[in-house]
């Protein structure tokens, strides 16, 4: 579903933000990917969206060479990928049910496709109660559960979560965490770049760890830090 080759990005700043990394995430798989901040994380988020273009190495999202796609082609990408991050941006003079249905209207869905997909979205997260509520009147739990439809409604092939507890209590992280695992086993791709401890190590999933830009660590079954031998 997603492989990167060999990438190298250099920022114009003359940071070097990943260096010769290599990674295969398949179709259905759920990765914790760790690290310390400025380790390259949202970097390797960003290029699968085309966010970021590697200086060097190749990135394949669902069979296609990013790197070589055409700018008239990156709209069809971000189709396929689903994104949700630790500062929740949901519209806010518009309901939850009017955020989420933003998102597949801008994709051209129809009236009864918005009407039929929008409570299905809410409903998997746990939110259809609240749909006629306005972001302020939610908490940031909630706020990041409807961020968490917006991403769903349009089906992505790969969802790709950016610190998306970073600002929550731990029982909301939990939730959100419980929900991105429903929606893995649905057989929708996750990649959660995080580093709560807490989280990486009560679910015992795939962790890739980056530091200095570069992958050190990638364990089927891992926690948050190697077990020092
Ligand atoms: N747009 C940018 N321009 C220049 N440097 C950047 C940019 N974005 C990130 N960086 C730098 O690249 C490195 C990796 O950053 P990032 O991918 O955001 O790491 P993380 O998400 O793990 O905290 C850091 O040194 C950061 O300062
Ligand atoms: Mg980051």
């Amino acid at each position: 579903m997603v492989q990167l080759q060999d990438v190298t990005v250099r920022y114009e700043s003359g940071v070097t933000a990943l260096q010769n990394v290599n990674l295969t995430v398949e179709k259905s798989e759920f990765v914790f990917l760790v690290g310390p901040t400025g380790a390259g994380k949202t970097t390797l988020l960003k290029l699968l969206t085309r966010e970021v273009v590697p200086n060097e190495g190749t990135v394949i999202v669902a069979n296609k060479d990013v790197t070589k796609m055409k700018p008239s082609q990156v709209p069809y990408l971000r189709r396929l990928i689903g994104t949700v991050f630790q500062d929740i941006l949901l519209l806010p003079d518009r309901t939850v049910w009017e955020n989420v249905a933003f998102a597949l209207r801008v994709t051209g869905a129809s009236s009864s496709e918005i009407a039929r997909e929008v409570p299905k979205a809410l409903e998997t997260v746990g939110m259809l109660h609240k749909a006629k509520a306005f972001p302020s009147e939610l908490s940031g739990g909630e706020k990041q559960k409807v961020a968490l439809a917006r991403a769903l409604v349009v089906k992505p092939l790969i969802l790709l979560a950016d610190e998306p507890t970073g600002n929550l209590d731990p029982t909301s992280s939990l939730e959100i965490v419980d929900l991105l695992l429903r929606i893995n086993r649905q057989g929708t791709t996750v990649i959660m770049a995080t580093h709560d401890k807490t989280i990486v190590d009560a679910y015992r999933k795939r962790v890739v760890e980056i530091v200095g830009g570069r992958i050190v660590r990638d364990e089927l079954r891992g926690v948050f830090r190697r077990e020092l031998a």
